[in-house]
């Protein structure tokens, strides 16, 4: 029933190259940026600020503030709420990513 919404990134993928961590990826145009994390097998995107936990995306539509991340070398904002764009630099607030 929901394949409709997923026909673009299947049936034409176009691709977008970004640079996560300061290394070049391609990744389908029509994601978001946290959705670009995930595809990409980034698991964790920050660490929780008081006990270090590993935090990643999860309400996808603003909310939690589970995403934050530093685009473009500006503040931290939430991924889920931003597309990517050709060449945008995309900086997790830990290194330790594709745990
Ligand atoms: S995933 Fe919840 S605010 Fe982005």
């Amino acid at each position: 029933m929901t394949d409709s919404l997923f026909s673009c990134l299947i049936e034409n993928p176009l691709q977008c190259t970004v640079v996560v961590n300061n290394v070049e990826h391609q990744v389908p145009a029509q994601l978001s940026v946290a959705g670009a994390l995930l595809y990409l097998g980034h698991r964790q995107v920050r660490q929780h600020s008081v006990s270090g936990e590993a935090r990643a995306p999860f309400c996808h539509m603003g909310v939690c503030f589970e995403c934050l991340v530093t685009i473009n070398k500006g503040q931290q904002q939430r991924a889920c709420l931003q597309q990517v764009m050709p060449n945008m630099r995309i900086d997790t607030v830990t290194k330790e990513l594709t745990q």
